[in-house]
């Protein structure tokens, strides 16, 4: 931890990426760890342009459930120790794997939603877009053009959102320190940014290893919610002392 709080002091430019672990404890579940939701569902079933066509109304129940979820819940230490860190560097970029929305609930500003979000909701046909505060009946699935509403995230197989990807890239290449919290690292492109600027300082959060641990400068094996907070306040003292 001392060596990240080190390069986090001495940096210009730092790019955090976070996955589902962040919002584990705002009580959501993961998608691959213990109770995730892979564990009990087919990804290809519920988060595929495949799945959708062939069972849109099951695909929109899981959004639903998971719409929901998101609106009882609320931003951990964690997410609130991100926006803090925000404002103690020169330049920061958040890009997150998550579509509950809870970074931009806890102050982040530059937040960069990798996979989409669970905001709205688009037609297929038209593009015609509807607010999902309180999810989608599925007598509204199909929409008067002939299209259907999907859920604005990015599904397996799908390109991310082209201008979000270019600013993640970037920000990620200009970074001095790489900090990934919260994600197994299984799914690409989004990984591959933690290794965009082979320079930068790299430090993972997570209780256990993941594909990118034995790349890194440091780790801390601990709960984002227990760390973060730790480094943030180490990191505001240092600078106080200057
Ligand atoms: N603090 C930090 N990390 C945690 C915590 C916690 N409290 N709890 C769990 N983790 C870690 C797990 O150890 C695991 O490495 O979070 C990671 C969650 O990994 P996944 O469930 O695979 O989620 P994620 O990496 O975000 O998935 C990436 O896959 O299913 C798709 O689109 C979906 O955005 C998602 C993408």
């Amino acid at each position: 931890m001392d060596a990240l709080v080190d390069a986090l002091a001495a940096a210009k430019a730092v790019f955090v990426l976070t996955g589902a672990g962040i919002s584990a404890e705002s009580g959501l579940p993961t998608f691959r760890g213990a109770g995730g939701y892979w564990e009990s569902h087919r990804a290809e079933e519920l988060a595929s342009p495949a799945g959708f066509e062939r069972d849109p109304a099951l695909v929109w129940r899981w959004y639903n459930m998971r719409i929901r979820a998101y609106a009882g819940a609320k931003p951990n230490a964690g997410h609130v120790a991100l926006a803090q860190l925000e404002s103690l560097v020169p330049a920061f970029t958040l890009a997150t794997q998550n579509v509950d929305s809870l970074h931009a609930a806890a102050g982040s500003k530059n937040v960069l939603e990798l996979h989409g979000h669970l905001r709205e909701a688009r037609c297929t046909k038209c593009g015609a877009t509807v607010s999902l505060s309180s999810g989608l009946p599925e007598d509204r699935i199909e929409h008067g053009c002939g299209g259907r509403f999907r859920p604005q995230v990015v599904w397996f197989g799908e390109a991310l959102p082209a201008d979000v990807w270019q600013r993640a890239a970037g920000a990620a290449g200009r970074a001095d320190v790489v900090l990934v919290v919260g994600t197994s690292a299984n799914v690409y492109p989004a990984a591959g940014l933690a290794m965009q600027n082979e320079r930068a300082f790299l430090a993972e959060i997570n209780p256990d290893q993941t594909g990118l641990s034995s790349r890194c400068d440091a780790f801390v094996r601990e709960d984002a919610a227990a760390a973060l907070p730790l480094i943030v306040q180490r990191l505001a003292e240092r600078q106080l002392r200057r």
